[in-house]
């Protein structure tokens, strides 16, 4: 593999204390980029201070949104060691979504490294209290300058870290969710199986009509219906309707989670009914009514995190008793088991920083 190079700040910030961490306005003291140039392809890959990037007006990236990213973290444990989640399947999703939005992939070993080498140079910007973490953004933007559309030749795939507390502001408290049967996030077809910029732009204005009416999210529903559930946007969603958990299938308009496939995966492991269907809103309130309900979101973000009320057609529908479930407490405890190296790893989920991709 290419050597990445590495250039050290002279500058080096101090990290703020973890208590003070909330989510993405702190960033370390280095980036990774790598650029790609027709005839080219990805080359320069290297390690430099965290710095601004200066682009033309024109850059195609600021006119018709050809970006996409990733999302992951790496987490210090308490025997201090520092454990990066699921890395493959990130850069695999960040090809995927590259795919997409016609960008050429980067070899996911690469990929990889270039997380696993910035965490390292930055490894003292991975806080320590429980439920902090290294948030990790892998971005890819088209950097052609020209306003006609079509897919770029030229593009920068960057990473930015930053430690991070709790996503929501509730943190592991039940966030209060409303089902929108007025916007939608993506249609199949669309980019919503895509981690495209695109799909947060379309999120905005439906999130904000939410969060006038004392909600935390939107729950989108399908973009043709209105009808079933699709995802939160910025996480997956999930539901325990008696003995089963309901998930909606990977049906080309909702996300990929890492954290949704995990959370899957140890349910499974545990003997439990799961089922990847569509669900219908109308189910999930005769659910909530019945008071036979139990609703979470998975996402890198958000973790496990749990729905304490349901807002649909201006009715409030509380979920059970608005507390955190017997089952979604046994997920959060389970992964953070896993993620922060105080619990087994069955399915050899982290890397410990050291060990080298392939190594
Ligand atoms: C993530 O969970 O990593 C996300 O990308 C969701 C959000 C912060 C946009």
């Amino acid at each position: 593999m290419t050597e990445i190079q590495i250039t050290r700040t002279t500058k080096p910030q101090t990290p703020p204390p973890d208590e003070t961490l909330s989510f993405g306005n702190v960033f370390s003291d280095h980036m990774f980029m790598l650029n790609y140039d027709e005839g080219k392809g990805w080359h320069s890959p290297r390690i430099v201070p965290y710095q601004n990037f200066s682009l033309d007006p024109a850059t195609c990236v600021l006119h018709y949104g050809q970006a996409i990213f990733d999302g992951l973290k790496a987490y210090r444990g308490s025997d201090g060691r520092i454990r990066i989640f699921r890395a493959n399947e990130n850069a695999k999703r960040l090809n995927r979504s590259a795919r997409q939005l016609c960008i050429p992939e980067i070899d996911t070993a690469l990929i990889e490294e270039s997380i696993r080498a910035l965490v390292e140079v930055d490894q003292h910007w991975v806080p320590k209290a429980p439920g902090t973490s290294l948030y990790i953004r892998p971005t890819i933007i088209a950097t052609e300058r020209f306003l006609g559309v079509h897919p770029s030749k030229s593009y920068i795939y960057y990473v930015i870290v930053g430690p991070v507390g709790a996503y929501y502001k509730e943190g592991m408290n039940p966030v209060k969710i409303m089902a929108s049967d007025k916007y939608v996030r993506a249609v199949k077809g669309g980019l919503g199986a895509a981690k495209a910029a695109a799909n947060y732009a379309a999120s905005l204005y439906g999130a904000e009509e939410a969060k006038k009416a004392g909600y935390t999210q939107v729950l989108w529903l399908d973009g043709v219906e209105h009808k079933y559930l699709d995802e939160v946007g910025t996480m997956n969603i999930m539901v325990r309707i008696g003995d089963e958990i309901v998930t909606p299938p990977l049906n080309g308009a909702i996300l990929a989670g890492i954290t949704r496939d995990s959370v899957l995966t140890l349910l499974r492991d545990w003997g439990l009914k799961v089922s990847e269907r569509p669900i219908s809103i109308d189910e999930v309130i005769a659910a909530a009514k019945s008071g036979n309900l139990e609703m979470w979101g998975t996402g890198t973000a958000a973790v496990i995190s749990p729905v304490g009320e349901l807002g649909y057609k201006g009715e409030r529908y509380v979920i059970n008793g608005g507390k955190t479930g017997e089952l979604t407490r046994k997920l959060y405890d389970t992964l953070i088991g896993i993620q922060y190296g105080t619990g087994p790893d069955p399915h050899g989920w982290t890397r410990l920083l050291g060990n080298r991709v392939g190594g």
